[in-house]
């Protein structure tokens, strides 16, 4: 007497199928079959779609050549030459036909409406770092999903300890933090993070996480480093060529984006002329991201159609100044200041002597997205006092246009980024 077995006792076996150029049928063009398409395509397989309707965006797929899809009802016959089948139509009876024929053909078929009639379960799949996780927990696909997410987010951001064995990172990764709070970094910051042995910080940017960092990472100050008779910033190339020679993975962890006024390309360069392999992470810049977070948007429909970032680092009229403030004083849209408290009276007056409005509403955001955030509202005309009478300190943004008066609204402002300040 034949043994039926029990395949609800068993758990399934898992295998990763390499599908390339392998033939794959789908029965079905709905939203379970579209959300099954892009990890066939990525696979390479041969998908041929059957289904008298198909969503647009599996209409797209097959205009694009992605796929062929055969504008029908399932026929039997239809598995012929397949090495594995979706079967995820609305028609029950068509399921179950279609079902049948793959074991009948001993090709592997995943159904949407029965689980427990299917002779293959798709796992919840994620790729992170070059790897897959695929999860499955019988028939639990919102656990399974779940387990997937904090395993992918884990590798992702760190926290789950996935030492790399065959590739360890080696050479300077320039790190943009973004602004300073700590949540605001990239993913792939804050992976590099994780792999570091050594990161170099500036006083800006996301200070919190090196509080995170296990004990054997060395963490150094760049504005303690000693320059002696050299610059301060050749201080800091130096230390990063010899920490990256020393075999070291070295994280140098800046605030914002590297490349706006963040020497990131010099160092950069330094690293290069010394042989020294360099990976770029873009950051959030704080020249959006501390408007945002105050409430104001960089630009906005009608009133802004552009935003200019400068640095107001020297005076309008010192020498070494690169700024054309005449032409600027012409734009309509906003102005994003860094590094100007200091010099803000003097880019009010020049900006103003170059005929933009002296009423022009002006913000200045101190140490934006972190703990101590403030916003302190002014005009060109009165920036400069505002400033004295509020004792604002670097690091602050200041905000000229007329988009700062657009969160405001009578009775308070609109909540920025994350509802403002944390
Ligand atoms: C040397 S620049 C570096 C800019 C950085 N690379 C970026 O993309 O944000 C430093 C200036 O950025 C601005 N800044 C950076 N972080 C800030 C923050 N959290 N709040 C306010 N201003 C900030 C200030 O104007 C500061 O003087």
């Amino acid at each position: 007497m034949s043994h039926r077995p029990d395949r609800s006792e068993h758990p399934a076996y898992p295998v990763g199928l390499r599908l390339a150029g392998r033939r794959v049928v789908v029965l079905g063009g709905g939203t379970v079959a579209q959300r099954r398409l892009p990890a066939l395509l990525a696979a390479g397989a041969d998908v041929l779609v059957i289904a008298p309707s198909v969503t647009p965006a599996v209409e797209a797929m097959a205009e694009a050549g992605e796929l062929r899809w055969e504008r029908r009802a399932y026929r039997p016959g239809d598995l012929a030459g397949a090495w594995y089948a979706v079967v995820a139509t609305d028609d029950a009876e068509a399921n179950a036909a279609a079902s049948a024929e793959a074991e009948e053909s001993r090709v592997w078929c995943v159904r949407s409406d029965d689980a427990e009639a299917a002779t293959a379960w798709t796992p919840a799949t994620g790729r992170v770092e070059g790897v897959t996780v695929a999860v499955l927990t019988g028939r639990d696909p919102r656990r399974s999903a779940a387990v997937r997410d904090a395993v992918v987010e884990g590798v992702r951001d760190g926290t789950l300890s996935a030492p790399r064995h065959r590739a360890r990172r080696a050479g300077v990764a320039l790190v943009g933090g973004g602004p300073g709070d700590p949540d605001l970094i990239t993913v792939r910051g804050r992976r590099m993070l994780a792999e570091a042995d050594v990161v170099i910080a500036d006083r800006l940017g996301p200070r919190d996480l090196l509080d995170e960092l296990p004990p054997h990472v060395e963490v150094i100050d760049a504005a303690k480093i000693p320059y002696g008779r050299a610059m301060a910033q050749e201080a800091i190339n130096e230390a990063l060529v010899e920490q990256a020679k020393a075999g070291k993975f070295v994280v140098r962890l800046k605030g914002g984006d590297p490349f706006v006024f963040g020497r990131g390309m010099e160092e950069a360069q330094a690293l290069a002329e010394a042989g020294i392999p360099v990976t770029v992470v873009p950051g959030i810049s704080s020249s959006v991201s501390v408007p945002g977070a105050a409430g104001i948007p960089v630009t906005h429909r009608g009133v802004a159609h552009e935003f200019t970032v400068v640095s107001g680092h020297v005076a309008p009229d010192d020498p070494r100044s690169l700024v054309d403030w005449a032409a600027l004083a012409r734009l309509r849209g906003t102005l994003v200041l860094l590094m100007a408290v200091e010099k803000a009276g003097a880019i009010a007056d020049a900006l103003v002597e170059h005929g933009r409005d002296p009423k022009t509403p002006v913000a200045v955001v101190q140490e934006g997205t972190m703990a101590g955030q403030r916003r302190v509202d002014a005009t060109l005309a009165t920036v400069a006092e505002r400033i004295r009478a509020e004792a604002v300190r670097p690091p602050a943004v200041i905000v000229v246009g007329e988009v700062v008066a657009v969160g405001r609204y009578a009775g308070g402002a609109v909540g920025g980024v994350d509802g403002g300040a944390r």
